[in-house]
């Protein structure tokens, strides 16, 4: 059946008798309550609104905006009121949190992570209800958050062990340990709500620092049910949430020059100005994943089965608005118009839907912006010689846009620099693969890159000049973040720090050491503080 805007329009529910029962918003979810100095607070102010991209579909075959619930819009006064609650939980380092041994601090993120567990399904309903993500994705990222707090608690376990000694150099004795920044804003992304948020939040966290949260514009709704858990798994004003607009309440906490870190996914001309206003700058440390427009390099003798299969979920999972996507395919000239009626083929075999469904590829969209720009993108191309190649491609029924492959494209067109963080795939050719890389040197991103090949020498040679733009090159695979012990950074403009299992917990602190000359003296003094357990910095304990 030929993609219409009215194929697509049939595909949003008429009514809730259309939407399977396990996935029904049981009623709109008004929150009220917010999370600050240990207790939830009654918000009397303004809210925003909720509306879900999966709008209702009207019999005049009009798509009328589903309101899901609202949240708080706090003011610049509420949100400086959760930064004093975090700096006074925090005490210049003294406060109970921070001085908490490791395994006091683990014990609190292992019951956190119970009660949470215990809330699953209806956090779930509301990623899939906010954001689109299909039912088995908003489960797997779930899934793949508590997974990453076991991997931390773990990650930290070996860390503290690996710490639980003296070291003897040079005459001098130390114990060299990890200790924490102080106050750390976390803001994760719409298209990771939960995981991205998540992956910033435990390791500050448990590394001892106290946190304002604030959850992003879209993705807001499913840490509802996560604030009580926060209340009753740490000491008060340990985690404070900053429910609003980020230009309203974000600045304010900035300029006050007490957030020791920002820990930011989402994008770099917010990072950029956020960070400007910090008025100590070298007091602030920022953990930042960014912007990207992942390349993938098809050279002639790529395995074009594999290249097309890993293009597809590269490009097109969660419709493309991962940060990680591949946002630009560069392929040989003698293999161009192989790759892309191959891969034009398999677009269409994708099904759109809703995300309840099962085997759904491609669901609406949460960004309301997001289908005009992309529609821009494509008018853009195709005024400048690119064509829509598959069937149907841009054809869009309010936030359902059905997934577009564009050839050529080229320098001048928005889709070769922009990212396009959507369904839209862009393919240009080139005749030596020089110019491939010759437009990442010249990219303002430097997060991953995919070559597709195979031939050893060239391969090889790709790699060496790829590994030096790029933090990640993927051979024959699409970009991806996972696994979570990997590291996940980026160059120039895509990434500041690096997170992972095992790097989030050094992004969110710092080494200190104690020290002092070996001396009798000073060896019987030591020998006091550990065998009388005196000092939960200076100590041999070992957790098992
Ligand atoms: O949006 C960026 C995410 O970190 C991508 O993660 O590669 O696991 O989808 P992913």
């Amino acid at each position: 059946m030929p993609v219409t805007t009215e194929s697509l329009t049939q595909l949003f529910p008429p009514n809730e008798a259309a939407i399977p029962e396990a996935w029904r918003l049981p009623e709109p979810l008004h929150q009220r309550q917010y999370l600050l100095d240990g207790e939830l607070r009654e918000w009397a102010g303004p809210t925003q609104e909720v509306v879900s991209p999966m709008a209702e579909r009207q019999p005049d075959g009009s798509l009328k905006p589903r309101i899901i619930g609202s949240y708080p819009l706090l003011d610049e006064a509420e949100s400086l009121k959760a930064l004093d609650a975090a700096v006074r939980a925090y005490d210049h380092g003294r406060g109970e949190w921070p001085t908490m041994s490791v395994a006091d601090r683990i014990a609190a993120v292992e019951k956190f992570t119970r009660l949470i567990v215990a809330r699953k399904a209806e956090i779930v309903r509301l990623l899939l209800w906010e954001i689109g993500k299909s039912a088995a994705d908003s489960e797997k990222e779930f899934d793949r958050t508590v997974d990453y707090i076991r991997n931390t608690i773990n990650s930290l376990k070996d860390l503290d062990r690996d710490s639980s000694r003296f070291t003897i150099e040079e005459g001098i004795i130390g114990q060299i340990r990890r200790s924490p920044l102080g106050v750390v804003l976390c803001m994760g992304p719409f298209n990771y709500p939960l995981n991205e948020t998540f992956c910033m939040l435990i390791p500050a966290l448990i590394m001892g620092n106290t946190v304002l949260f604030k959850p992003p514009k879209h993705g807001t709704l499913l840490h509802f049910p996560l604030l009580q858990a926060f209340t009753e798994a740490f000491p008060k004003g340990v985690v404070n949430t900053v429910y609003g607009r980020g230009n309203a309440v974000v600045p304010a906490l900035m300029s006050s020059g007490k957030i020791d870190a920002l820990g930011l996914i989402g994008s770099s001309r917010v990072a950029d100005s956020l960070k400007k206003l910090h008025p100590k700058s070298n007091r602030l440390r920022a953990i930042l994943g960014l912007d990207a427009k992942n390349v993938g390099i098809v050279m002639p003798d790529a395995d074009l089965e594999v290249a097309v299969k890993e293009a597809l979920l590269g490009s097109l999972s969660f419709n493309g608005q991962r940060c990680t996507a591949l946002k630009l395919f560069m392929v040989h000239e003698h293999i161009a118009e192989d790759f892309v009626q191959r891969l034009g083929a398999e677009i269409n075999k994708l099904k759109p839907g809703m995300p309840w469904e099962a085997g759904v590829n491609i669901t609406p969209l949460p960004e309301p912006h997001k289908p005009s720009y992309l529609s821009e993108c494509l008018v853009d191309a195709q005024s400048k010689g690119a064509r829509i190649l598959n069937e149907g491609g841009g054809t869009a029924a309010g936030p359902l846009v059905y997934p577009a492959l564009v050839y050529p494209v080229k320098e001048g067109m928005k889709l070769w620099r922009e990212e396009q963080f959507g369904p839209v795939v862009p393919v240009a050719s080139f005749a030596h693969v020089d110019e491939a890389i010759q437009y990442i040197i010249d990219s303002d991103h430097g997060q991953q890159v995919s070559i597709f090949g195979s031939e050893s020498r060239e391969v090889a040679d790709l790699i060496d000049q790829l590994v030096n733009q790029v933090s990640r090159v993927n051979i024959n695979a699409q970009c991806q973040r996972g696994p979570d012990t990997f590291p996940f950074t980026g160059r120039k403009d895509s990434a500041e720090g690096t997170l992972s299992v095992y790097d989030a917990l050094r992004s969110f602190s710092i080494r200190t050491v104690v020290a002092t000359k070996q001396t009798d003296a000073n060896k019987h003094l030591l020998n006091e503080i550990v065998d009388g357990q005196e000092s939960s910095f200076l100590s041999t304990r070992f957790i098992l």
